[in-house]
C-alpha cells in the first residue's frame, strides 16, 4: 500500500504536476487534495503539452483512478472545460473523479476574490481572482456547497436561496455592485450538476480500495509550502493548506498510510503574486532565469519573480512536511550560468540567523547570506544518469542534497517526461 505524497516545497509551479505526470505510470489512484484552479501543473507528455488546473496529472494512464479529493475547492464550469478539452485531444476521463464532498466555487466567490483584492489596494495580496479564499472561507463558516450538493436540486436551491440573499447584502452594502439572482445562479448549476454527476462519488472508498489493492497511491499537492496559510508567508499566502499533512485530510485517508513524502524544489526559486521572497533578483540574472526558464504563469501569464535558491526556507519546508525525498527540477535551467548563488543563512537587523521567520514584516528585513558555487556551463538536458551530470552539477545537487536534509530522489532537467534522473529511489 505505497502512497507516496509529492508536495511543493517553495513558493508553487515547482514541477509538481511533471513529477505526478511522470509517477502515474505505475500508480493505481492519484488526488489532488488542495487548492483549486488556482493551480496550474504543467505537463510535457506523449500526449502533448497540458495545462492542468483541477484534473489530477494522473489522467494519462487510462489505468489510474484520478480523484479530486475532498479538499479542493472546484470551480465547476473550468472542471467542465477542463475535461472537454482533455477528451478532444484524445485523453480518456473516464477515470476521473469528484468527491461528494469537495466544495464548490460560485459566483458571488469570484466576484468577491476580485472586490477584496481591489479594495486592498496598494497591500494586493495579487491572488490568482478565482474565488479560492472565499471559497474557502465559506467552508470554514459552514456556508459553502459541496458537489454532492449539486445532485439534490430542491435542497440545492433552498440552501441557495439563504447564501444568495446573505451575500447579495455584502455585494450591494458593501461593494456597492449589482445583486447576483438566484434563479441564474441555481440554473446554471442544475445544469453543472447534470453534467458533473456522473463523476460525483464517495472517493475515500475508491481510494481505500486502491490501497487494499497494495497499489501505489500518489498525493498531489497544490501551491507550494510557503503559501501554506499556517506555514507560509501569512497574509501572502493561498487559503487551503498546501503541506503534507493536507494530503490525508484533503483526500481522506489516515496519517498512517503515508510511506513518502516527496518534496518538489526547483533548483532556485520563484515567486508569482505579493509578498517576501528574500533571495529575489531584480537584476540581470533574475531576468536571464525569468526568460531561459519561461517563467511566466501557467494560467495568468503573470512573470513571476525569480531568484536564487533558498536552502533556509527549503530546510523549513522538509522540516514541516517531513519529506522523506526531494525532486529537484529546472537543473537545466541553470546551464548557462557562470556561477550560482545559495542562501544559507539571513541577516535580520544585524544577527545571522538560520530559520525561516513567521512574520512577514521580518522576512522583509532579512538579508541573503550567500554561498557561492561555480555554474558548469554545460547543457545537461539530455543527460540521464546522475553520474553522467557535469561534476559541479552534481556538486551543486549534492550541496543541496546536503543543506534541504533529505536525499534527492529526483533530479529534472527539461519539462518532458523522460528527462528526469533517477538519483535515489523514493521508496
Ligand atoms: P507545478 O504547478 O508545480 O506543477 O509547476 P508548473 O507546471 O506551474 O511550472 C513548472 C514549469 O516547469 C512547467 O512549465 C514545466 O513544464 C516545467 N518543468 C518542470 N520540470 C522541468 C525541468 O526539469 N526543466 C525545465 N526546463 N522545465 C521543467
Ligand atoms: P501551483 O499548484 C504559484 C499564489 C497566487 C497568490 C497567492 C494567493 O501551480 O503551484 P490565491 O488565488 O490562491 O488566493 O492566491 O498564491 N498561488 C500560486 N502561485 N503556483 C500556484 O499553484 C499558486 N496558487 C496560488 O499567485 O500570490
Ligand atoms: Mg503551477
Amino acid at each position: 500500500m505505497p502512497v507516496i505524497a509529492v508536495i511543493g516545497a517553495q513558493w508553487g509551479d515547482e514541477g509538481k504536476g511533471r513529477v505526478v505526470d511522470l509517477l502515474a505510470q505505475q500508480a493505481g489512484a492519484v488526488a489532488r487534495f488542495s487548492g483549486g484552479d488556482n493551480a496550474g501543473h504543467t505537463i510535457v507528455n506523449p500526449f502533448g503539452k497540458f495545462a492542468l488546473q483541477l484534473v489530477p496529472s494522473g489522467i494519462f494512464n487510462p489505468r489510474t483512478v484520478c480523484i479530486i479529493g475532498n479538499g479542493v475547492v472546484i470551480n465547476p464550469k473550468v472542471l467542465i472545460d477542463e475535461i472537454d478539452k482533455l477528451e478532444e485531444r484524445g485523453v480518456d476521463t473516464s477515470h476521473l473523479f469528484v468527491s461528494d464532498r469537495a466544495q464548490l466555487i460560485m459566483p458571488y466567490h469570484l466576484l468577491l476574490d476580485g472586490l477584496e483584492e481591489e479594495a486592498r489596494g496598494g497591500k494586493a495580496l495579487g491572488t490568482t481572482r478565482k474565488g479560492i479564499g472565499p471559497a474557502f472561507t465559506d467552508k470554514a463558516a459552514r456556508l459553502g456547497i459541496r458537489a454532492g450538493g449539486l445532485l439534490d436540486r430542491e435542497a440545492l436551491r433552498e440552501r441557495l436561496r439563504s447564501i444568495i440573499d446573505y451575500k447579495n447584502v455584502i455585494l450591494t452594502k458593501v461593494y456597492g455592485v449589482k445583486p447576483l439572482s438566484l434563479d441564474e445562479v441555481y440554473g446554471q448549476y442544475c445544469q453543472y450538476g447534470e453534467r458533473l454527476s456522473p463523476y460525483i462519488r464517495e472517493t475515500t472508498i475508491m481510494l481505500d480500495e486502491a490501497l487494499n489493492k497494495n497499489e501505489l497511491v500518489l498525493l498531489e499537492g497544490a501551491q507550494g509550502t510557503l503559501l501554506d496559510p499556517d506555514f507560509g508567508t501569512y497574509p501572502y499566502s493561498t487559503s487551503s493548506s498546501s503541506i503534507a499533512g493536507q494530503g490525508c485530510l484533503g483526500a481522506g485517508i489516515g496519517p498512517t498510510r503515508i510511506n513518502a513524502v516527496l518534496g518538489v524544489y526547483k533548483a532556485y526559486c520563484s515567486r508569482v503574486g505579493a509578498g517576501p521572497m528574500p533571495t529575489e533578483l531584480k537584476d540581470k540574472t533574475g531576468e536571464l532565469i525569468r526568460e531561459r526558464g519561461h517563467e511566466y504563469g501557467t494560467v495568468s501569464g503573470r512573470p513571476r519573480r525569480c531568484g536564487w535558491f533558498d536552502a533556509v526556507a527549503a530546510r523549513f519546508s522538509s522540516r514541516v512536511n517531513g519529506f522523506t525525498g526531494a525532486a529537484i527540477t529546472r537543473l537545466d535551467i541553470l546551464d548557462i550560468l557562470p556561477s550560482l548563488k545559495i542562501c544559507v543563512a539571513y541577516e535580520l537587523d544585524g544577527k545571522t540567523i538560520d530559520y525561516f521567520p513567521a512574520s512577514v514584516a521580518a522576512l522583509e528585513r532579512c538579508q541573503p547570506v550567500y554561498e557561492e558555487l561555480e555554474g558548469w556551463e554545460t547543457s545537461t538536458a539530455d543527460v540521464r544518469q546522475f553520474n553522467k551530470l557535469p561534476a559541479k552539477a552534481r556538486k551543486y545537487v549534492n550541496r543541496l542534497e546536503e543543506l534541504i536534509g533529505c536525499p534527492a530522489n529526483l533530479v529534472c532537467v527539461g519539462p518532458e517526461r523522460g528527462q528526469a534522473i533517477e538519483k535515489t529511489p523514493i521508496l
